[in-house]
């Protein structure tokens, strides 16, 4: 790991002065050189229109700025600075960074836009970039995006007034979201979920998980805390999985209407506090078909949307509900939905049980054996390690 991250105090002048104040922090010797323009500035941009402002800004500053792109260009890799300038760090892109001969041991940069997820910071922080600077924050965002790399700057930049407010936006959009589908207007159920997209990437961006699960966990509405949960860790583990943005979008519309079928389902049930009995439960478990009927027939949604409502209490060894089908009928994309389902479930907050923490909710999930999918679940390992709070 290489050292001289950004320290909480370096942070203000990160966000207010960046690059300049980055290029400042570099060796003295190292720093020479560039300035003398010994050696150059290697830039490797995901998009061309991304290297120009920095080659720009480079020589403004007195330095050799050589792009990755340029024909002909060798720069002394041993001893040049490497700026990496992502928009979201597309795993195609990822791929070219983590393989760069720059990966050997170098002081780098990495500037990143605006869609780069924490997952891939942390796999850019594993192999030893220097500096990770976002090259247009917001204070929050780039705290955030700090503290899950060094958990050094957790504690001076927690943004609980930012974090609260969006986690307020997010329940009341499930309660508008739950007032369209109860008003057969899905259309606007489907507005609603492409706003609540954005809501919760700034969230997932906003903090460490552990801190925003302990926000959602303490939702009033019981439903909006479940499909808040599921929602939020399927778009984490869509982030670790390497989804492109389409895809996690995708993940995250699945997951957020996986529910909708509660609808049907009285409240007394619903917010029953304490176990079903065997009439609840049967009543309870019609949401998975209600769900389908609801999405299916509307012609406004993905058609794998309805199928994830219908099947998301399906489990690969046919024991599940409400069709009982087995590995062959159940979609990829379902088998990540019942996972997240079944995590938060497990680590929800309700009034009459003590919520389980992460670790146990995958212990849990571990003993499910021939249910789930047995290589997805071990990919979620991170996520249920990422969303611990010790
Ligand atoms: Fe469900
Ligand atoms: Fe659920």
């Amino acid at each position: 790991m290489a050292n001289a991250k950004p320290s909480s105090d370096q942070y203000n002048n990160v966000v207010n002065q960046q690059p300049v104040l980055v290029l400042e922090r570099l060796s003295d010797e190292l720093r020479r050189k560039l300035a003398s323009q010994a050696v150059p500035v290697r830039i490797l941009a995901e998009h061309p229109e991304l290297a120009a402002p920095a080659a720009a800004m480079l020589s403004e500053l007195g330095f050799r700025a050589v792009c990755d792109s340029e024909p002909g260009v060798e720069p002394e890799l041993d001893r040049s600075l490497v700026l990496i300038i992502g928009d979201r760090f597309s795993p195609e892109f990822l791929n070219r960074v983590l393989t760069g001969p720059w990966t050997a041991r170098l002081e780098r940069i990495a500037l990143f836009g605006r869609r780069i997820g924490i997952r891939t910071l942390a796999a850019l922080d594993e192999i030893g970039f220097a500096y990770i600077v976002k090259s247009l924050p917001t204070p929050e965002r780039l705290a955030s995006i700090l503290a899950a790399v060094d958990s050094s700057t957790t504690a001076a930049h927690q943004p609980p007034i930012r974090r609260q407010a969006t986690c307020s936006t997010i329940e009341a959009g499930y309660d508008r979201l739950f007032g369209h589908i109860r008003a057969g207007d899905l259309g606007a159920a489907v507005t609603e979920a492409r706003h609540a997209f954005n809501h919760f990437e700034a969230l997932l961006d906003s903090a460490a998980a552990a801190h925003w699960l302990s926000i959602i966990q303490d939702y009033h509405d019981g439903t909006a805390q479940h499909c808040s949960l599921v929602s939020a860790v399927a778009m984490l583990f869509a982030r670790s999985l390497g989804f492109s943005i389409d895809d996690q979008r995708r993940l995250f519309e699945v997951a957020h209407f996986h529910d909708v079928g509660k609808v049907h389902v009285p409240l007394a049930i619903l917010d029953k506090p304490g176990p079903l009995d065997p009439t609840e439960r049967t009543i309870m478990e019609t949401h998975a078909l209600a769900g389908y009927d609801i999405l299916a027939r509307s012609g406004l949604i993905a058609s794998e949307v309805a199928d994830v409502a219908r099947d998301h209490h399906e489990y690969l060894d046919g024991t599940g509900y409400p069709l009982g089908i087995g590995a062959g009928q159940i979609a990829d994309i379902t088998r990540i939905v019942t996972i997240c389902d079944i995590f938060a479930a497990l680590i929800e907050q309700r009034p009459y049980k003590r919520p389980k923490t992460a670790r146990e909710a995958y212990a849990i999930l571990q003993l499910m054996d021939g249910k789930l999918d047995a290589t997805l679940l071990r990919a979620f390992s991170t996520i249920a390690e990422s969303c611990s709070s010790d």
